[in-house]
């Protein structure tokens, strides 16, 4: 299977997406997650296929807004419903990504760096419910950092839609 073609598994992840596509938890917050991520990966040298797949898969199978425990596991089970159909990932990389979509709502850190980036992608987006992520919450002492604290703040309060959503992804309703 060739490298990650992330705008098609969006618009198949997007075919079974059943909350607004311009919801709290929609396609600008998966962007600005997949930016996020991006960011930190740069310095925490995480994987950066795990990273873009967690950014768009995460919460893809939220049934509501709000309360939704099990919204993680059903990530990661869906992950591996769409691995050697849509993208492919050697073991050691699916089992972060498993991982990561597992236990994001739930967990405060854990031991991989890929795992850590990927929750603080996340967690520096809390902004746009009007949560300040809390220093003690984040995995990574760069998302800590005040410089990318507040670059990724900023953007979650305003709502900021990246370029590359209409762009690369095709979407212009986000
Ligand atoms: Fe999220």
């Amino acid at each position: 299977m060739p490298t990650l073609n992330i705008p098609l598994i969006l618009h198949a992840i997007l075919e079974d997406y059943v909350l607004p596509w311009d919801g709290v938890h929609g396609i600008a917050h998966w962007a600005r997650v997949l930016e996020n991520g991006l960011r930190l990966a740069e310095e925490t040298g995480a994987n950066i296929d795990v990273v873009q797949l967690f950014a768009i898969l995460h919460d893809s199978q939220r049934v509501n807004e709000g309360g939704d425990p099990d919204h993680g596991p059903r990530a990661a089970a869906f992950a591996l419903d769409l691995r050697g159909l849509l993208f492919d990932l050697p073991d050691h990389e699916f089992r972060l990504l498993h991982r990561a979509c597992a236990g994001h709502t739930h967990e405060r850190t854990h031991p991989n760096v890929t795992v850590q980036t990927c929750w603080d992608a996340d967690r520096l987006d809390l902004g746009r419910v009007g949560i300040t992520p809390h220093p003690s919450r984040l995995c990574t002492d760069l998302a800590r950092r005040p410089d990318i604290l507040k670059w990724a703040d900023g953007r979650a309060t305003l709502g900021v839609v990246p370029e590359f959503v209409r762009t690369a992804w095709g979407i212009f309703q986000p």
